[in-house]
């Protein structure tokens, strides 16, 4: 079974798809991760497209998710908590709005989901990745409360920022998301909306939890 979440950045994704994962036991999927992870690489080589496409094309790119967790691996090293760098947040969209990057991040995300039951969170998985999924939903929210929420998180990691900084960076990421050529943030026909600014996590989590029962 494939349950697909897309939505803008910040609009709880993530943590809701992460525990509904670790509560049903559905293996978590974090499509996001892969688009950050090649970005560092893009970042590493200097931002040299030609240098990137080559390196991206042979790189080793692994995922697991484990006790709740889920952890990246690139040629061998874990970035995990790095890809979450507000420099890899500030190029990720210019990253995942090239073609050959997506072409790339799709391979891998078919590839991990051959055997199983998984839970996974995008932009474009019910429209372009995954349009077979069991179950899709769409999560929005205001900029303000996806900003609020993704602050509160920042913050509790460690990073250092702020309210309007975080803003910026969700509209920005929003418009370059939702306005490229290839796959852009859209809502796919079939796909269950729901508000998380009028919902707690656990009401977000309930919620999928007993959808995804219901089918
Ligand atoms: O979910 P996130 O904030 O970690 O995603 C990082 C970026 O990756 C986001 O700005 C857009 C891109 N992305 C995408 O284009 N398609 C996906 N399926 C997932 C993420």
């Amino acid at each position: 079974m494939i349950v697909v979440i897309d939505g803008p950045a910040g609009s709880g994704k993530s943590s809701t798809a992460r525990a509904v994962a670790e509560r049903t036991g559905f293996t978590f999927l974090d499509s996001g991760a892969f688009y950050r992870a090649i970005t560092l690489l893009y970042l590493r080589n200097h931002k040299n497209q030609e240098l990137f496409f080559d390196q991206m094309k042979s790189c080793d790119l692994q995922v697991e998710f484990n006790d709740g967790r889920f952890s990246i691996r690139l040629n061998g090293e874990t970035v995990t908590e790095l890809i979450r760098d507000k420099e890899v947040s500030a190029n990720v969209s210019t990253v995942a709005a090239m073609p050959q990057a997506r072409e790339f991040v799709n391979t891998h995300l078919r590839e991990f989901v051959k055997d199983g039951s998984f839970i996974a969170d995008g932009r474009d998985l019910g429209t372009a990745v995954f349009p077979d999924a069991d179950l899709k939903f769409f999560f929005d929210a205001s900029v303000e409360k996806r900003a609020e929420r993704r602050l509160n998180e920042m913050l509790l990691n460690g990073q250092q920022t702020d309210l309007e900084a975080v803003k910026l960076n969700i509209r920005e990421r929003d418009h370059i998301d939702s306005t490229r050529k290839v796959a852009p943030l859209r809502k796919a026909d079939d796909a269950i909306v729901v508000d998380t600014g009028l919902l707690t996590l656990e009401e977000q989590i309930q919620f999928v939890i007993n959808t995804v029962k219901g089918r």
